[in-house]
């Protein structure tokens, strides 16, 4: 049979096969489904097969061939939380953090997540794109093939409308397949200060409606909120995510970042997609998790990157028999980092997740926490050919070793995009 594209002989390929056609749960979490010697066939943007090089090199006649002779070959990184899209930077908070001044002050004091809704409110819609996409170059180069993308910096209803097109242009442009999602709830604009439920009022009755109104090539299918003391409270998140559901959205909350106000619970009882941060969540909101299809996002970088003590509770939430993910948050507050491969470094050591955890991770069970689940994050035949060759000798060097890049080639729906 003909193929487009074969790897083959790879020192170990990375099937992550889904469990009972879904995402691995709780301690069955790490399944790596690995072929010694193995090799994937692509055609047509899909994975026709994967399995032992002797038998896919007698089934497959390939235009392009990839020798991963030594090196680990796995699905392209699935990155289900980030804040890809701004404009400006933070280093003068970053510099006020390091001599002492705390994320939560910062914010308070009109710093914080509005400094980036100044800047991204005075930027063009192509500015946007051209600051967002060396971001995105780099997210790719560090194997990550799918990306979610949250509104939030915008915060009047043309503003977040401004994001949402300026992702759907990164995603006609750049390789990586994004996933918008609206997160007009981020933060109560300086504006809204003495009148936090007229805001909320406006993203119900005005933003709400106008993005799933908006034509654009590419729909928001989610609604996030902040759910968090200084953003968004309890009652205010609720009525947020239930008019957003009977628009259609699929849900996701920010919960437990800092002060546990019952978001998770909340996302749970909505059926939410995915709850994302869990740092502070309560015993008997994990417990609600591991019973249910919401995903458990945890993301790392943000606590390292905010020098904080305090990680997700992973274990608790395996224990809990949850579905857990990884991903970057990239942003420019907390979290600025671009590389899945360090992510599941710190996921390795302060959750601690295994290497093998921390890849199903940041593969299949990433995947299934932006609604993707049964179309990227596994080689299994039939799924988009998203493919990455790490330049690795075996699997447990990814979290090993960490700050230098170990993705040698990025295949994109078939297409080699990074490497050769
Ligand atoms: O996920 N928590 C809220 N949002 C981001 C930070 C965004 C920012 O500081 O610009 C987060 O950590
Ligand atoms: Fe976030």
């Amino acid at each position: 049979m003909k193929a487009d594209l074969l790897i083959h002989s790879a020192a170990q390929l990375c099937t992550i096969p889904p469990h009972n056609g879904g995402p691995q749960r709780g301690r069955a979490l790490g399944d790596l489904g690995l072929i010694e010697n193995g090799a994937v066939a692509c055609a047509d943007g899909h994975i026709t097969a994967a399995g032992p090089t002797a038998q896919l090199r007698a089934d497959w006649q390939a235009t392009v061939e990839v020798d991963a002779s030594g090196k680990v070959v796995c699905p392209g990184f699935v990155d289900p939380h980030t804040h890809v899209v701004w404009a400006g930077d933070r280093a003068n908070e970053f510099e006020q953090r390091v001599r002492g001044a705390t994320y939560m002050e910062i914010m308070a004091a009109g710093g914080g997540i509005m400094a980036t809704v100044r800047a991204t409110r005075a930027a063009t819609p192509e500015q946007l794109v051209e600051e967002t996409l060396p971001r995105l170059d780099h997210l790719l180069a560090h194997g990550s093939t799918t990306v979610e993308v949250k509104t939030g910096y915008g915060l009047t209803t043309a503003d977040e409308l401004k994001m949402l097109d300026a992702i759907a242009a990164l995603d006609a442009d750049h390789p990586v397949t994004l996933v918008p999602t609206f997160l007009g709830a981020h933060a109560v604009p300086t504006e809204y200060r003495n009148d936090p439920d007229g805001y909320v009022d406006l993203v119900v009755e005005d933003m709400l409606p106008a993005v799933s109104a908006h034509n654009s090539r590419l729909e928001a299918r989610f609604c996030d909120v902040f759910c968090e003391e200084g953003a968004f409270s309890l009652t205010q998140t609720r009525r947020i995510l239930e008019t957003a559901q009977a628009l259609g959205f699929g849900l996701k909350v920010h919960a437990d970042e800092f002060k546990p106000l019952g978001g998770t619970g909340l996302a749970v009882e909505l059926g939410a997609v995915s709850a994302d941060h869990l740092v502070c969540t309560t015993a008997q909101e994990i417990e609600q998790l591991g019973r249910s299809d919401t995903v458990a996002v945890a993301l790392p970088a943000t606590p390292f990157g905010l020098a904080h003590h305090d990680y997700t509770p992973a274990q608790a939430i395996l224990d809990a028999g949850s579905i857990l993910a990884l991903a970057t948050d990239c942003n420019p507050g907390t979290a600025w980092c671009e590389s899945v491969p360090f992510i599941i470094a710190l996921a390795c050591r302060y959750l601690p997740l295994t290497p093998a955890q921390a890849l199903v991770a940041v593969t299949l069970n990433a995947a299934h926490a932006v609604g993707l689940g049964d179309r990227v994050g596994s080689l299994a035949a039939g799924r988009a050919a998203d493919v990455l060759v790490l330049d690795l000798p075996d699997y447990r060097h990814l979290g090993y070793r960490f700050g230098t890049n170990p993705v040698a080639t990025v295949v994109k729906r078939g297409r080699i995009v990074v490497g050769h």
